[in-house]
């Protein structure tokens, strides 16, 4: 049996195979070493990291809705400087690429951010354009194409690590964010982040969530993120890694034939912890039967 090639390449990143896990859903990666070999996975996206500690929102922070799970977690994390010294040296026993997931509320703590973790064991950076700025009053910079690409701009500056950008679909039109965040200087975009979503309760007829609004996520977004990763696939040159409710090979294989270079599972992790593993060698096995001797010949065939 010939071997498949399963190797792709994200704006210079190189993964073994295309299946990464989704900031938040994954911890550092080392909550999933008792379910899973890390080693098996393409990459692992970290959980939003900020410049300093964050304790998240109060209150119900997830809810489970008929259709999908909504979340306020907000950006909990130890902070940049406990991951570098407390998570990184263990990390960097693992033979996968560790990719963190970074959020600021000002453009100049973007760049501090990308800074500080210029540094070995972070193989590159996701860059969730999905925060308030508070500069600019608490408009997310994912939604307004000028303030996205000042992040770009500050991130690329300071670091040499390949430069993935995180899109938010909570906005009009994601072709033109991604057009001007990879003018910017991005090296790959992923996407989507959650849509923005609520839930009440009719007994205390209050909102579930502590913050009201959340990130709703899972399989009843799929259909929403895979038209985007289309829609961007043909915008942009740069390599897509797509998300947004996948949760099987074939939705995998889905968003691959729309123009992702890799794939990122979330949400399905709860479900699953070995889900990402599976996909991987599903992703390989399907490669098998079909006669595609490289996943590369994959990657947006349902364009043409
Ligand atoms: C509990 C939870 C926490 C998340 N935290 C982050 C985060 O810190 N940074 C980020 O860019 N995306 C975060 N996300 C979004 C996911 O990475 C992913 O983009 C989204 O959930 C869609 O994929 P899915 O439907 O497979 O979960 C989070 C999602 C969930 C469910």
């Amino acid at each position: 049996m010939n071997k498949v090639n399963l190797q792709v390449d994200i704006g210079g990143l190189i993964l073994k195979n295309p299946v990464v896990t989704a900031s938040g859903t994954f911890g550092s990666g080392l909550e999933f070493v008792p379910y899973l070999n890390l080693n098996e996975l393409g990459g692992v996206v970290v959980k939003g990291t900020t410049l300093l500690p964050r304790q998240g929102n109060a209150g119900q922070r997830l809810v489970e809705t008929s259709a999908g799970l909504l979340n306020s977690v907000g950006l909990q994390n130890p902070g940049v400087d406990y991951y570098l010294k407390e998570i990184l040296p263990e990390l960097k026993k693992y033979e996968t690429n560790f990719i963190v997931n970074i959020s600021g509320n000002t453009v100049e703590e973007y760049g501090l951010l990308a800074e500080k973790l210029n540094v070995p064991g972070v193989a590159a950076l996701e860059v969730n354009i999905s925060c308030p700025n508070v500069k600019a009053g608490g408009m997310a910079f994912g939604t307004d194409p000028k303030e996205g690409a000042k992040v770009v701009k500050a991130v690329k500056q300071n670091t040499k690590l390949p430069v993935i950008v995180k899109l938010s679909p909570n906005v009009t039109n994601i072709v033109e964010i991604a057009q001007s965040v990879e003018e910017a200087g991005a090296d790959a975009l992923s996407l989507i982040n959650t849509l923005l979503g609520m839930a009440i309760d009719v007994q205390r007829r209050k909102p579930i969530l502590g913050n009201i609004m959340g990130g709703l996520s899972g399989p009843c977004i799929k259909p929403v993120a895979l038209r985007m990763v289309w829609q961007v696939f043909k915008a942009v040159k740069v390599p897509l890694i797509g998300m947004g409710g996948i949760t099987t090979v074939e939705d995998a294989l889905e968003f691959i034939l729309a123009g992702a270079t890799a794939v990122s599972i979330g949400t399905a992790n709860f479900r699953n912890p070995r889900v990402s593993a599976e996909i991987a060698a599903g992703l390989e096995q399907y490669c098998l039967e079909n006669g595609i001797q490289d996943i590369k010949e994959l990657i947006g065939a349902a364009h043409s």
